[in-house]
Order: C-alpha cells, then sequence, then structure tokens
C-alpha cells in the first residue's frame, strides 16, 4: 500500500506523519497522535462524535481523510483548556456544560463542544435557533439537547464578559469575532503559540 507524508497543525503542534491514503483523520487524530478525545460513534457522518475545528471550521472527521488534511490546523477538544480563552482553567465551553449539566453519558460531549466552538468563532452572540442549527449535525441520546443549547448560551455570555474585562484593562479584546491578546507580534490571534515570537 503506498503511503503519502502528511502535516497536521493540532491544537498548535506540528506533526509530520506518514500515512495510508485510505486513513480518515479521525483514526490519524485518535490512533496515531493519541488524541482520543473525538469520538468515533458511527463512522458514517451520522452522529457527529468526531467532530473537530479545521481551518476554523467544524467538520465530521470521519468523512475527511487524513490526507485531505495535510497542511490544515485541527483542533480538537483536548487543546480548549491550552486555549487563551480557558485562561488556565476550563474553557467557558466546557465550563457551560459543567455549569448547566449539558451532558450525561459525554459521548457527544466533545464533538458538542468543538462544534459549539465553531458556532461561538464564528458568532459570539448566536441565537438559541442558530446554535440549535449549529449542532443540527451532532447526535445525542440522552440529554434532549436543551441543556447543550444553554451550555454553548452560557459559554457566548462568559466570553462576552471576559472580554469586556479584558477591555476595560487594555489587553484582551475580542474583535470581529477573533481573539486579540494585545501583545505585539505574540500569537497573531490564534493565541497557541503565546510566547511574543512571531509565531511562524
Ligand atoms: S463518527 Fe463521524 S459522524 Fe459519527
Ligand atoms: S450525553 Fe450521552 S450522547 Fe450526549
Amino acid at each position: 500500500m503506498s503511503t503519502k507524508d502528511i502535516t497536521l497543525t493540532v491544537n498548535g503542534e506540528t506533526h509530520s506523519l506518514t500515512v495510508e491514503p485510505r486513513m480518515l483523520l479521525i483514526h490519524a487524530i485518535r490512533e496515531e497522535l493519541d488524541l482520543t478525545g473525538s469520538h468515533i460513534g458511527c463512522d458514517t457522518g451520522n452522529c457527529g462524535a468526531c467532530t473537530v475545528v479545521k481551518d476554523g471550521e467544524a467538520i465530521k472527521s470521519c468523512l475527511t481523510f487524513a490526507v485531505q488534511a495535510d497542511g490544515s490546523e485541527i483542533e480538537t477538544v483536548e487543546g480548549m483548556e491550552d486555549h487563551p480563552d480557558a485562561d488556565g482553567g476550563l474553557h467557558p465551553i466546557q465550563e457551560g456544560f459543567e455549569q448547566e449539566h449539558g451532558l450525561q453519558c459525554g459521548y457527544c460531549t466533545p464533538g458538542m463542544i468543538m462544534a459549539g466552538k465553531a458556532i461561538l468563532d464564528e458568532n459570539p452572540n448566536p441565537t438559541e435557533e442558530e446554535i440549535r442549527e449549529g449542532i443540527s449535525g451532532n447526535l445525542c441520546r440522552c440529554t434532549g439537547y436543551q441543556n447543550i443549547v444553554k451550555s454553548i448560551q452560557y459559554a457566548s455570555d462568559k466570553l462576552d464578559e471576559n472580554g469586556e474585562v479584558a477591555a476595560a484593562d487594555g489587553g484582551r479584546a475580542e474583535t470581529d469575532g477573533g481573539f486579540t491578546c494585545g501583545v505585539e507580534n505574540c500569537c497573531g490571534g490564534t493565541g497557541f503559540d503565546h510566547t511574543g515570537g512571531d509565531n511562524e
């Protein structure tokens, strides 16, 4: 079987992999990178348990070959605690799921969290309808969805609050739904390389 060399940047860390062309992105993430937070529920694109954010967009990683993601920036649930919005603790979306009881068995939760992040990255203040639309590709057999919607609303409110506090401090502030750390030539808005370097 032929193989292909690819590069994936996952949660800010760049990985070089040699994969078979038929390898799915979810398998590369779970088996090659050992990031098993993203789940496999169906392998057919129906459940959304495998949802990750690829180049800013929520995708089902069981519907994407790893080679198609070559050169991409991927975010998985493992990266959420290291995200600057987590501020050293849980990311507001994770906190929302905890506070609003957005999970029961937890199987759908990593995918729901990443779908929620993509919703809020695009629109920091979504309506309930927009949240429901945004998670419509993710199935939950336990919660009835109401508390998942509340969890994402919680995160939206918390991120708003944090942005206002940071803006008042002259530090972090959200602009156009993105993130600005306030340090010149620092993370370039991604927050992952928060070293003060040029983020090449
Ligand atoms: S495992 Fe990908 S959609 Fe179900
Ligand atoms: S919490 Fe069990 S599937 Fe969603």
